[in-house]
């Protein structure tokens, strides 16, 4: 029998998913236990959620953080490579100002070298980001990420990808005239919500809906997904593959996706 899963959880704000896998993992249908939750956000009630539970929490605050990085008052990690992470990262567009690139990953790399330093108090296999509000770098990706056949970070994102990446999946849902919703559970990488899918869950949207009870019906399925793709991981059922394909145009396509065994 493989180990219990070591999970490590980021939240940003109320912690339902947070939640749904701590009852998850109390129930057994998750092998594995939460070791730590961690927040950007020092009011975010999933802390409140941990504490309740007996996990460690703790909390890096990246408003003070990006505030004081602006005003150039702090230092960058000693370990920090601006020229790498300007390459890799693509949660910024390629042609935005290079100071604003910049500016978004040193203070975002500060932020989460403290991230990584409160992380290493307690050993994790997997990190989950249950409502973290944040884009991380390939500063921190690269650190947690050292298997390079099996990512380490999973996050949940509200809309089907790829539609609708950023932070108001189902308002950007509701707003389009979507006649189904859903949500993604994905690894994580260099951009925004563009990881390989681990898995989604939809639900319709009927005419009487309202982005209220969209995003109820959306949450509902959250807490189902989420803990059934963690117990993927856990058991070991999840690899990455990478697929070419050719179009009928002669262009070649590649992509990494996640085969689910
Ligand atoms: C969830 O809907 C989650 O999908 C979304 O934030 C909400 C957090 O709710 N995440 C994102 O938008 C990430 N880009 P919760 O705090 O109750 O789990």
């Amino acid at each position: 029998m493989k180990p219990a899963l070591r999970i490590g959880a980021l939240v940003s704000g109320g912690g339902t998913n947070l939640q749904a896998i701590i009852d998850a993992c109390e129930a057994e249908r998750i092998s594995g236990k939460i070791v730590f939750v961690g927040s950007d956000n020092p009011d975010a009630f999933g802390l409140n959620r941990a504490q309740k539970h007996g996990i460690p929490t703790f909390v890096v605050p990246y408003r003070e953080i990006i505030r004081q990085s602006r005003e150039k008052r702090l230092a960058w990690p000693g370990d920090f490579d601006l020229e790498d992470c300007l390459k890799k990262q693509h949660v910024l567009p390629k042609d935005a100002p290079t100071h604003r690139v910049v500016q978004f990953v040193v203070s975002r790399a500060i932020a989460e070298s403290r991230l990584l330093d409160e992380m290493a108090k307690y050993p994790f296999d997997l990190l989950v980001l249950a409502g973290f509000m944040r884009n991380l770098t390939p500063y921190f990706i690269d650190r947690v990420n050292t298997d390079p056949l099996l990512p380490a970070i999973m996050n949940i994102h509200p809309a089907l990808l790829p539609a609708f990446p950023g932070t108001d999946g189902y308002g950007d849902t509701f707003r389009h005239g979507c006649r189904v919703g859903g949500c993604t559970v994905h690894f994580v990488d260099y951009g925004e919500d563009s990881g390989p899918i681990i898995g989604q869950r939809c639900f319709p949207i009927l005419p009487e809906d309202t982005l209220e009870t969209i995003k109820k019906k959306g949450l509902e399925q959250e807490w189902i997904l989420y803990p059934e793709c963690i117990q993927a991981y856990a058991e070991g059922r999840l690899r990455l593959e990478r697929r070419t394909h050719s179009l009928d145009n002669g262009r070649m396509v590649e992509r990494t996706v996640v085969v689910r065994e």
